[in-house]
């Protein structure tokens, strides 16, 4: 049932800050979380030395962030494999390394058989995921449900949001077992963190500038994404969801790597949407992607930033600028992402597809 909403997809993008209330709800306390791993207790988290995340397409993307979030927090190195590339290269795993699969339906093929590969090599397992007894949970040690509500359109919105959040939890977790956060730092965490449901009505309510770009741009041949640090996979995933509904040519790309290929591309007219880390947070990061879009800008860009509200430094630059309320840097994610999916959901729907059912596409990947 779609609710009164024009697709699934527009729908569940709707129901993100509920998927995010769900997944932090019984798990945040007053300054720190409460998660409970069975057996993947204080104990044997203490003991692993090595993370990898397997995944595929958006649920690689969200650990991606997640990566970014545990190493900084937890002190932990954590590497993010496709689930596909883990499994054919005999992976270095033992007992003190933890591998997390991130799947929204529990049952892609790849992700599936990557956790039983890595728990026949004696690696401990942790299965975060959407859909309540599917394989991988039952397949791994521990699971950490997302709770984002069944997911029916192709394309993975709310999920990624939920991904995000369950990772950002482990990562608080983990620092506290570790010790490598104080009680403050983790405090203030969470206290951003409750604070997201509510960002991202505000963020939903501001949709009319997605609105009409998306029916400026219903002609468009092919657009790129940029972005560093968290906003790096922010940037790929927005790329994915345009080819994946709106079968536009896309490609995300890390602002460092613009002039070891990518700004060849840039030519009069390319439109280049930038994610853009609050100045306040991040004011050297901010300050990098700011000359990255001078550069792309001069070479005939047209750019559309996705940046914080109170964030004039990209004004001058940008053609369209779509707002999202400050936050922590790692939350930042959580927010930008949305903009983006709503501009593939809005491009696909002016060019008139089937949002909930692109070509060539299943929902759940049960075959290699
Ligand atoms: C993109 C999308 C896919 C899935 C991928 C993994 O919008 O939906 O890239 O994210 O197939 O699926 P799950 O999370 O079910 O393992």
């Amino acid at each position: 049932d779609k609710g009164g909403w024009s697709s699934f997809m527009a729908k569940e993008v709707s129901e993100g800050p509920i998927a995010v209330e769900n997944t932090m709800r019984g798990r945040l306390t007053d300054r720190g979380v409460d998660l409970d791993l069975g057996v993947l207790d204080a104990d044997v988290l203490r003991g692993i030395h090595r993370i990898v995340i397997v995944a595929c397409g958006t649920a690689a993307y969200s650990a991606m962030v997640g990566k970014y979030a545990i190493e900084t927090w937890a002190r932990v190195p954590v590497e993010v494999d496709l689930a596909h590339e883990f499994r054919y290269r005999d992976p270095m795993l033992d007992e003190h390394t933890l591998v997390i699969s991130i799947s929204q339906s529990g049952e892609t093929m790849d992700t599936k058989m990557a956790v039983q590969h890595a728990a026949s090599r004696g690696a401990r397992t942790l299965s975060i995921c959407n859909t309540q007894g599917a394989t991988i949970p039952r397949e791994s040690e521990a699971v950490l449900y997302t709770h984002a509500g069944p997911e029916v359109a192709v394309a993975s919105t709310k999920a990624f949001l939920a991904q995000v959040i369950g990772q950002l939890l482990f990562g608080l977790h983990l620092a506290k077992l570790r010790g490598t956060m104080t009680d403050d730092a983790i405090a203030e965490v969470v206290a951003e963190m409750r604070e997201l449901p509510d960002e991202l009505r505000e963020v939903l309510a501001e949709q009319t500038s997605v609105h009409e770009l998306a029916h400026w741009m219903s002609d468009t041949r092919s657009v790129l994404f940029l972005g560093r640090h968290v906003g790096y996979p922010v940037a790929l995933e927005g790329a994915l969801k345009l080819k994946e509904i709106s079968y536009i040519h896309a490609e995300g790309f890390a602002g460092g790597e613009l002039k070891h290929g990518p700004i060849a591309l840039i030519e009069p007219g390319q439109v280049v949407f930038v994610v853009v880390p609050s100045p306040r947070n991040e004011p050297l990061l901010h300050s990098k992607i700011v000359s990255n879009i001078q550069e792309i800008r001069a070479r005939g860009a047209r750019i559309i930033a996705v940046a914080e509200a109170g964030d004039a430094a990209v004004l001058p630059y940008a053609d369209v600028v779509l707002r999202v309320p400050l936050t922590l840097p790692m939350l930042e994610p959580v927010l930008q992402v949305v903009p983006l999916h709503i501009f593939a959901l809005e491009l696909a729907t002016a060019k008139g597809l089937d949002v909930d059912q692109p070509r060539n596409l299943a929902k759940s990947v049960t075959v290699e």
